[in-house]
């Protein structure tokens, strides 16, 4: 039995406590040493001499380490080694595998918190306050949530009349899994290939080769835990290297993947056109992209749509699947709410993350800088636009770009369309009297359909948009930001081009990693 567990309260790191110390000291513990990553497969590490420098996104002379990786051999070694460890695996009785995952929740949340929080910090830019609400709460909550789930599907067994005994055991499916997880969250990293484990199976784990450096610290608790050798295999590498050697072998039982829609749908067509191959049809679950909205209406109160617009775009640099990235304004509030935004963005402080007041950090590498900067290039270039806030950028030290907000005329301008996964939000204006057109520009300006937001004091305006935009929004927020959901108080994930919506921390996402037997027996 695994007891309810709570959110993992966060430390504040105020000013003259312990933990802002002890913070401290662990970041220059690990700024101090390099490190050698490497691919670990059945509880061995090897170094297979294909590295890649690990740098600081926001001061990129600096290396962490270098990261070894995987290519196709590995991946052999990899499945071979998922298929020895599963069976042992997947007869271990649930509660001890749910209990290696509570272990690992107490170790991040206890004697590892402050260099769980300071890995995420350094290797992907994050601050002390962004670091402590994912790499170490959410990380923690999910582990603990997961458990806690597995207690209440293991426990949903079928009636049994007179003379029979009716059970349903749910096993984790024969074969081999893999979790490819973003650089994005320490959180969602840990969340994919345990997830699948939990459940009996065994796991290869792709890293984003840009957050690897916190994703191996993860490993090595998870290693600290007792999880034994070869149900997570961690191999760092090139997509196509690793992916496709996996997807060509015939074991291959379930896909989870947290990442851009372009890759996903990629994989889930090379799995198509191997599907007569596989020996057990592959589950595949992802959590693709994101272009979420904040929707403000004419009775919304504008210092909280400001907040929620400031925070919901810029935190976390804007690099959020769930970040807001196009907000839609009546023009009866425009003018205050331009006022109020725009001095709350100029106050934002972005640079050294391991200054406590910084707002925002680095992007997290050239390519995102490189993405993010010609989004914001297009529209200085357009008379269809207009920068309102920041629209520079510098990488020279680190992967700097300024939090931005633009104006358009143009509901479908491309910044309103596209996913940027960086700290831009583009603003247009509605004609109080065209709610209704400007609801449905909302609605299908953007393939995606994963978090938004909407504002309005008025109860009947609530209920109808909340009607209107029914399918535009896995999460769906009334009167707050559209980010920043908690495992077990808001289940997360989006449909449309923007997943599954096998909601991460949920029930409903460890069904997915579990295949059950029916069993009747006559007594
Ligand atoms: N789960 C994260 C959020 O809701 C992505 O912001």
């Amino acid at each position: 039995e695994v007891p309810k567990p709570y959110n993992e309260p966060y430390l504040s790191y105020a000013p003259g406590t312990p933990e802002r110390d002890k913070l401290k000291q662990a970041l220059s513990e690990l700024r101090a040493k390099e490190v050698e990553i490497p691919v670990i497969i059945g509880g061995k590490r090897i170094f297979t001499g294909r590295t890649q420098d690990v740098v600081m996104p926001h001061n990129h002379k600096h290396k962490l380490g270098v990261v070894h990786k995987a290519g196709p051999e590995e991946v052999k070694l990899a499945i071979a080694s998922c298929l020895e460890a599963r069976e042992a695996w997947a007869n271990m009785p649930w509660e001890h595998r749910a209990s290696i995952l509570l272990k690992a929740a107490d170790i991040i949340t206890g004697p590892e918190r402050y260099r769980a929080n300071a890995a995420t910090m350094l290797g992907q830019s994050k601050t002390p306050h962004q670091s402590e609400i994912e790499a170490v709460g959410e990380l923690a909550d999910f582990f603990r949530f997961n458990a806690y789930y597995l207690t209440r599907i293991m426990g949903d067994q079928p009636s049994s009349p007179k003379e029979t005994w009716n059970r349903v055991e749910y096993r984790g499916l024969e074969g081999f899994m893999f979790a490819v997880t973003p650089f994005n969250f320490t959180a969602i990293a840990g969340n994919l290939p345990t997830s699948m484990a939990l459940c009996g199976n065994a796991v290869i784990w792709k890293p984003a080769t840009s957050s690897v450096y916190s994703s191996y610290f993860v490993m090595e608790v998870l290693e600290r835990a007792g999880m034994p050798p070869g149900v997570i295999n961690f191999l760092p590498g090139d997509g196509a290297d690793v992916g496709d050697a996996v997807f060509a072998d015939p074991n291959l039982c379930g896909l989870q993947f947290t990442g851009s829609t372009g890759t996903f749908q990629r994989m889930w067509h090379t799995i198509g056109s191997n599907i007569q191959n596989y020996k057990t049809y592959p589950r595949i679950v992802g959590e693709t992209g994101g272009k979420d909205f904040i929707f403000m209406h004419p009775t919304a109160d504008v210092r909280e749509v400001s907040v929620a617009a400031l925070r919901g775009a810029f935190e976390f640099q804007g690099q959020k699947c769930s970040a807001a990235s196009r907000m839609y304004v009546p023009a009866s509030k425009w003018d205050a709410l331009r006022e109020d935004l725009l001095a709350e963005v100029a106050q934002i402080k972005m640079g050294d993350v391991e200054e406590f007041d910084t707002f925002m950090g680095a992007v997290i590498d050239k390519k995102a800088f490189d993405s993010i900067t010609q989004y914001i290039d297009h529209a200085k270039g357009s008379d269809e636009a207009e920068i309102l806030a920041g629209g520079r950028y510098d990488d020279s030290v680190g992967f700097f770009v300024e939090p931005t907000v633009i104006l358009t005329s143009n509901p479908r301008f491309k910044t309103m369309e596209e996913e940027i996964f960086g700290p831009v939000l583009t603003i247009y204006v509605y004609e109080d009297d065209k709610l209704d057109e400007a609801l449905t520009l909302c609605d299908t300006t953007s393939p995606y359909a994963l978090t938004g937001a909407i504002f309005a004091k008025d109860r009947y305006a609530v209920t109808m948009m909340a009607d209107r935009l029914r399918h535009a929004a896995g999460n769906f927020y009334i009167n707050d930001k559209p980010t920043g959901a908690i495992v077990d108080q808001q289940p997360f994930g989006g449909g449309r081009a923007s997943g599954t919506n096998d909601k991460a921390g949920s029930m409903q996402n460890l069904l997915r990693w579990l295949s059950a037997r029916s069993i009747k027996e006559n007594l």
